[in-house]
């Protein structure tokens, strides 16, 4: 659907500013397509060290460990090591990208979108989704779109600010991960040393990314996200790789319902990655591991089907499907009267749809600050699309 102001004349910026909007799809609808999802392939791995610098290593892999039930996941709390929040750029998966490609590993010219793991999962879960919006930036270049988080002075702000309260339900996550992992395939001694399990020494520098090629309709893509561990060995694919997440223990059906909800987001940041299990550690208000759960992937949907909180991935793909069919008709038939790509904005409003516009000039300056960019995407990763 166009606005009427629509108008690609040839004024420069603004009053040119294209956009357009796509509705909110219908929950009630009846799915009568499919839409087809292939299975990922991992095309190669990489590491964040201490200072949060990348390297093409394996060496933030960890291995999953039975975590202590009754464990304190307040443990260690005060020597957090804290990434700070950040905008989400995707310079390291766009060297990972470069790198795939010098190394012959398959066709990525033909990649028709490249980004982040939690982008497509806010993507898919739009519909369900009746809280937070979100915005992107977008660039489409020579038939693929680049996807990046959108988030103003204030959101970023607002993260590396969190309340206290806030801060520790976030912390429980981590530490429940450093419960449930070693760099090891079993307890190290060190570890042993400890008489809960660990050091109590989490550092959210360190992460261990996959990046994988899959394919959405006709989309083909490549999506880079953080694995929190592999069950046994680590094969050099996803077929051992294990999600962690922590939720509140169940105390009766409306926990059970919000429960099924948010399995719907779990579900989606598996799967994309081809994360074929999911362990959760449930735990009390104040942070007490009572139970651990191990969750198929691939069974979550008829786990919920029919429940109060129930979700349809297919109708998450079609409507992810038309998200994209959308974005490359809006981007793709636009022509700029000179060469230059434009930045676009994705704009996600709960209940109402997603609205794309061309960035103005500030719009772009505010995106890019200072650093040496074409649009979002680094100078380096430009000039070698365009030797
Ligand atoms: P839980 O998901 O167990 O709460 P991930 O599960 O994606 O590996 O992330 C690990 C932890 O990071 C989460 O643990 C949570 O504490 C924190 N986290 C991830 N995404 C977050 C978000 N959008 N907001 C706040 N915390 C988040
Ligand atoms: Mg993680
Ligand atoms: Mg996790």
């Amino acid at each position: 659907k166009r606005k009427p102001n629509d108008d690609n004349g040839d004024d420069k910026n603004p009053p040119n500013t294209p956009s357009a909007t796509l509705d909110y799809p219908s929950l009630s609808r009846v799915t009568s397509k499919s839409v087809p999802f292939q299975q990922p392939t991992q095309l190669l791995s990489f590491s964040y060290d201490e200072n949060h610098e990348m390297e093409f290593t394996d060496s933030a892999l960890r291995y999953y460990v039975e975590p202590p039930l009754n464990a304190s996941l307040k443990y260690g709390y005060n020597h957090w090591k804290r990434k700070a929040d950040t905008r989400g750029r995707l310079d390291s998966l766009l060297h990972a990208v470069s790198r795939v490609k010098k190394q012959g590993g398959g066709p990525v010219g033909e990649i028709g979108l490249v980004t982040w793991r939690g982008i497509i999962t806010k993507i898919l879960t739009a519909p369900y989704e009746e809280r937070e919006g979100w915005d992107m930036n977008v660039m489409y270049v020579k038939g693929t779109l680049y996807l990046e988080e959108h988030l103003s002075d204030e959101r970023l702000h607002e993260k590396n600010n969190m309340d206290e309260k806030h801060r520790q339900q976030t912390y429980y996550g981590y530490a429940f991960e450093s419960y449930c992992t070693s760099d090891k395939p079993v307890r190290g001694q060190t570890d042993a040393c400890h008489p809960i399990g660990w050091g109590g020494d989490v550092d959210t520098n360190v992460q261990w990314c996959s990046v994988v090629r899959t394919k959405l309709g006709d989309t083909r893509m490549v999506l880079g996200g953080e694995v929190d561990c592999v069950r046994g060995k680590y094969t050099g694919q996803t077929d051992t790789f294990v999600e962690l997440k922590t939720s509140l223990t169940i105390r009766g059906p409306p926990d059970a319902a919000r429960f099924e909800k948010k399995l719907l987001k779990f579900y989606f940041q598996s799967f994309l990655l081809g994360v074929p299990e999911i362990v959760v550690g449930f735990r009390t208000p104040s942070g007490q591991l009572t139970t651990t759960q191990t969750f198929k992937t691939i069974q979550l949907p008829r786990l919920v089907r029919g429940k109060p909180g129930a979700w349809d991935p297919q109708l998450c793909l079609e409507w992810g499907h038309s998200f994209l069919s959308f974005l490359k008709g809006e981007l793709g038939n636009w022509k700029a009267h000179d060469e230059t790509v434009p930045v676009w904005r994705v704009r996600f409003v709960p209940r109402k749809g997603v609205s794309v516009e061309i960035l103005d000039q500030a719009g772009v300056e505010d995106v890019v600050g200072g650093e040496d960019r074409v649009g979002f995407l680094p100078k380096w990763f430009w000039d070698e699309l365009e030797e």
